[in-house]
């Protein structure tokens, strides 16, 4: 059981929530296994005095983790450990060895799985995004009307590269949080993290060049390469700790390869997260073999852990990452704004933005400058991540409830989004027709992966409110996992 030492709370930092940190010293105590499934928790005034908190923080901590299926309240006696608690299993590590460079060939895939993106009648399991409700819509209506009506010219007219200059001074201040030392003038504003990150690829690389990439990756670095007529090598990538570093120098060794694609942070689907020391190793690696590292960022912002994580960046003595981000998991994917800080591929990458889409949205340009210079952002932040946490927290139980034994869950550090691995034999595409026809959008696990790996996976995003209707769709999700022939 656990103990009745003084307790230094691991989170101190003012804006995080009280009730949020009990519970993340109930979750760790039973992450450390001091308190076991069917243990009772710490009666409520016990728990008041150790932490120093009111009996009514300690309160609203215990009902958010029995929202959650934590924690079980049995009347008249107290909080217990749910029984499953200890049933969620992480996610495996994978086992990929580099193999070879391959063309990447999706077809229609793509077209097929996202046709249904933007119904409304779909829950919306298929997508990447926080859901609108989680972001300051009001605020940034605001301060858009504002804009036009100061500046009803500028709004209209055409904002060429680089972009705004407040803005990039405002994204330039966001960046000493992490201690990395990014001025306006080195920030690119584009059209999105896509825009970002395909102009950095045909940037650095070529047709026929080989990209090393995570595996599983994010599906649209794939397309791009696929689009772009290069090849995509496949690292053997940690749920936890991110891209297995050996295998990254095995493949340099072994192949030609022209960049590296990787989000450092909160990679997309798996939400792992690389630990400092293996950031500034794999920068150190790229600067020593001269290779650029194209790093996506879009979800640095959303982490659970108690400090912000850096980006690869941060480490980069020689300029050659290429570190891309937006706010579209953030604030508004409609905005479309996002923006790159090339490092010395900058001059290269705006010629090619200059040829071939030129200005970026300059309203939405504006507007964003507006409301991150009103400080609003940071304090939407805090609330994004603690709101992100609890989306996905409870996401896993509820995976771990309604689907057939034997499945997997990735367990991430940040971001919105769940990698599901479902028991041998569930084929994802399968699943992903039968879920279409109860209006529920899944994302496939072959579409992370050049090499159709990933069969047996899918992803699910949890930036949804748990509403009755998403709650009884991923009930709904589960039963036909139950139904495929391997579970
Ligand atoms: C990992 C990752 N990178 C980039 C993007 C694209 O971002 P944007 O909408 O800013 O183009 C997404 C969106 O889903 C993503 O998940």
């Amino acid at each position: 059981m656990h103990d009745s030492r003084p307790i230094i709370m691991t989170v101190a930092r003012a804006e995080t929530f009280k009730y949020d940190q009990v519970s993340r010293y109930i979750n760790e105590l039973i992450e450390k296994g001091d308190l076991k499934p069917g243990d009772k928790a710490p009666s409520l005034r016990k728990l008041s005095k150790q932490l120093g908190v009111s009996i009514a923080t300690i309160t609203q901590s215990y009902v958010s983790l029995e929202d959650k299926g934590v924690l079980t309240a049995k009347p008249q006696s107290g909080f217990y450990v749910n029984t499953l608690v200890n049933q969620i299993n992480d996610i495996d590590k994978s086992t990929t060895t580099p193999g070879q460079a391959r063309r990447v060939r999706f077809g229609e895939l793509f077209e097929e799985v996202f046709r249904n993106a933007n119904n409304p009648r779909i829950t919306p399991f298929g997508t990447s995004n926080p859901s609108m409700e989680f972001m300051p819509v009001k605020s940034l209506t605001r301060a858009t009307r504002s804009i036009i009506s100061r500046y009803p010219q500028r709004s209209m007219d055409y904002l060429f590269p680089p972009g705004d200059r407040k803005l990039r001074e405002q994204i330039a201040k966001l960046y000493t949080q992490t201690h990395t030392r990014v001025s306006a003038n080195d920030i690119v504003i584009t059209s999105g993290a896509t825009e970002a990150l395909s102009i950095c690829l045909r940037t650095v690389a070529k047709r026929g060049d080989i990209i090393a990439v995570e595996s599983p990756t994010y599906f649209a670095v794939l397309r791009m390469i696929e689009q772009m007529g290069m090849l995509a090598v496949e690292i053997e990538t940690d749920p936890v700790i991110g891209l297995n570093l050996d295998a990254l120098e095995e493949a340099f060794d072994t192949m030609d390869i022209k960049a590296v694609m990787a989000s450092p942070n909160t990679s997309n689907p798996l939400g792992c997260q690389m630990p400092e020391d293996n950031k500034r190793e794999l920068v150190n690696l790229m600067a020593e073999r001269d290779i650029p590292l194209i790093e996506d960022d879009v979800y640095g912002s959303v982490y659970f852990g108690d400090k912000a994580p850096r980006p690869a960046k941060s480490y980069d003595l020689n300029n050659q990452v290429l570190s891309c981000s937006s706010f579209s998991k953030t604030l508004a994917p409609g905005h479309r704004i996002g923006w790159v800080v090339a490092g010395r591929y900058r001059k290269k990458f705006l010629q090619y933005k200059q040829a071939w889409s030129s200005a970026t949205s300059s309203i939405n340009q504006l507007a964003l400058a507006e409301f991150l210079s009103s400080g609003q952002y940071e304090r939407h932040l805090v609330r994004l991540r603690v709101a992100m946490r609890d989306q996905v927290e409870k996401g896993r139980y509820m995976i771990a409830r309604n689907f057939p034994p034997g499945t997997r869950i990735s367990n991430p550090h940040g971001g919105n989004v769940l990698w599901v691995e479902m028991p041998d034999g569930c084929d994802c595409i399968d699943i992903f027709n039968k879920a279409l026809e109860n209006n529920i959008g899944i994302t496939p696990g072959i579409l992370f992966s050049a090499t159709r790996r990933f069969r047996n996976h899918l992803r699910i995003n949890c930036g949804f409110p748990w509403t009755e209707a998403n709650v009884n769709a991923l009930k709904t999700l589960g039963q036909i996992v139950g139904n495929c022939r391997g579970a």
